[in-house]
């Protein structure tokens, strides 16, 4: 019979364990000093050794080798507890077992010391879900139990337990494994096994167990059962049936960077591997979700759910990024989401989604396309002038808010401001490239920006460049923000959008 990789590779002694060194040495300690306690909490998510831990402590208290050696894995006792059939460990799953009755049972059994080994160890799996009853009765054992008895409570969700029965407990948190570590003990696997697995294919399986061993290992198993010997990174990514972190890292990037096309390409390849549309948008919208909350949150592992190495490549984006950007895109995606469930074409959805999104990152994009004839140098020259024009102005008759800047170029001044503020937020490359600080007649200070996503991104940001100005006029200057007026060939986001909406039957609205 076929067993699952995670049942046949469950490590039999501290030895092949990954990670969790922190408990691995305390209990190794015990184990030779025999010090062992009488009750102990694993806490830790699933999948991460908190029942093969268990069963090893369990092997180190009734091993038949010396202190030092325990547990070896190989005596009869440890033989016997790893097969499940050692008459002094108990294994309780209280999911199932949660009532009183059963830990009335407990407690009776507890009476009779144990048969062959030196201690009598109860093992209560997803101890949670024990009823309040059920609690009560524990607690009374753990209080006073008899010498002979070990307990170890193994949950996911410590917070639900009572906090009388934590304080009973020597409580050990179990972590998520590096991805390092998991694609090391991984490969060792592989080896044993005889199949030859890529890098590249390791990397992802390490990436999507999101720290857990038995999820990366049954990731693996699938991998394996489908395609034998020779595991790749695709073989991975068809298992799944997904894209990945990694996807959206990247895809997320090309939108912040305005490249669209790289963008269209990505999304061609994923769809083509078979990946569903909507799910798509789901998992994109929880990466920048994930975002936002690394913003907000220092230690943000616990609600992420994602392993330490994709925390820190989220970090990493979201530090690259600003908030305003990142909520404009979840609304966006979340709106196209919405449509897309009642359209029969949401791959075009998406894809004008994207064009939408990666055009607030590079506004100089599609929306502001430089019109026909029109070369992308000319286009961008055109700001430049507009502004030594206003200099010019300036120079001729100087109006009464002259004096606080007088002498300084605001041209120099935008370009000083548009440089710090870049450096400081990506996306403020925006402002550089479709925004400019003009001076009017009445010596009136305006920000003037080409477009809607431009001006809004400048409206939400108006304190920091305020701020901005100050530093660099040496004075506060009072600004106002405004769209600049249109060439008539230009097209705004409505007109695209309308247009395309017209050619494909469907109603997009842009918001
Ligand atoms: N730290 C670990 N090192 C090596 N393998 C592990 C580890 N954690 C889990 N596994 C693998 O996953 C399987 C299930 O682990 P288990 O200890 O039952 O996890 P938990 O009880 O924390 O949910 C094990 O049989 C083993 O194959
Ligand atoms: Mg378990
Ligand atoms: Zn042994």
């Amino acid at each position: 019979m076929y067993q699952a990789l995670y049942r046949s590779f469950r490590p039999e002694t501290f030895e092949g364990l990954l990670g969790q060194e922190h408990i691995v040495r305390i209990l190794k300690n015990q184990i030779r000093s025999g010090t062992e306690g009488h009750a102990y909490l694993f806490c830790g998510t699933r999948g991460t050794g908190k029942t093969t831990v268990a069963r090893v402590l369990a092997k180190g208290v009734n091993c038949k080798e010396s202190q030092e050696k325990r547990p070896c894995g190989i005596c009869e006792n440890c033989k016997a507890i790893r097969d499940g059939i050692f008459l002094d460990v108990i294994e309780i799953d209280a999911a199932s077992n949660n009532g009183v009755d059963n830990i009335r049972e407990l407690r009776e059994s507890i009476k009779y010391p144990p048969v062959v080994g030196r201690r009598k160890v109860y093992i209560i799996d997803e101890v949670h879900m024990l009823s309040a009853g059920a609690f009560n009765a524990l607690l009374k054992t753990l209080e006073e139990p008899p010498e002979y008895v070990m307990f170890i409570l193994a949950t996911t969700e410590p917070q639900k337990l009572p906090a009388t029965i934590l304080s009973r407990c020597l409580k050990l948190d179990f972590h998520r494994i590096p991805e390092k570590q998991i694609r090391e003990g991984m490969r060792i696997i592989c080896d044993k096994l005889g199949v030859n697995i890529s890098d590249g294919a390791l990397g992802i399986i390490a990436a999507n167990g999101d720290g857990s061993v038995r999820d990366s290992l049954s990731l693996l198993d699938q991998c394996i059962a489908g395609g034998g010997r020779e595991v790749t990174r695709q073989d991975v990514l068809n298992v799944l049936g997904t894209s990945g972190e990694e996807v959206f890292i990247q895809l997320t990037d090309m939108m912040d960077q305005g490249r669209t096309s790289d963008a269209f390409l990505l999304l061609d390849r994923i769809l083509s591997d078979g990946i569903e549309v909507r799910q798509f948008m789901k998992d994109w919208i929880s990466h920048y979700r994930n975002l936002m909350i690394v913003k907000f949150i220092r230690r943000p592992e616990d609600i992420l759910n994602v392993s330490e190495e994709n925390t820190e490549r989220i970090r990493e984006q979201s530090q690259r990024m600003d908030m305003s950007s990142i909520s404009s895109s979840i609304i966006e995606l979340a709106n196209t989401l919405s449509e897309a469930k009642w359209s029969t074409k949401p791959r075009i959805l998406l894809e004008l989604c994207i064009v939408k999104l990666s055009s607030q990152g590079d506004p100089a994009g599609i929306f502001n396309a430089p019109t026909e004839g029109k070369s992308v140098e000319a286009a961008e020259k055109e700001p430049e002038e507009k502004i030594s024009e206003e200099i010019s102005k300036k120079e001729e008759s100087p109006k009464k808010n002259d004096k606080k800047v007088q002498g300084m170029d605001v041209e120099q001044i935008w370009r000083k401001v548009t440089e710090e503020g870049k450096s400081q937020k990506g996306t403020f490359n925006m402002l550089r490239k479709c925004g400019r600080l003009i001076k009017t007649e009445e010596g009136c200070f305006v920000l003037e920006l080409d477009n809607e996503t431009a001006l809004r991104y400048a409206k939400d940001n108006a304190v920091f460049i305020s701020q901005l100005l100050e530093k660099h006029a040496g004075s506060k200057l009072e600004m106002e923000c405004r769209l600049a007026v249109k060439d008539k060939e230009e097209k705004t986001a409505e007109e695209i959008a309308g247009e395309l909406g017209n050619s494909l039957n469907i109603n997009i609205e842009v918001k």
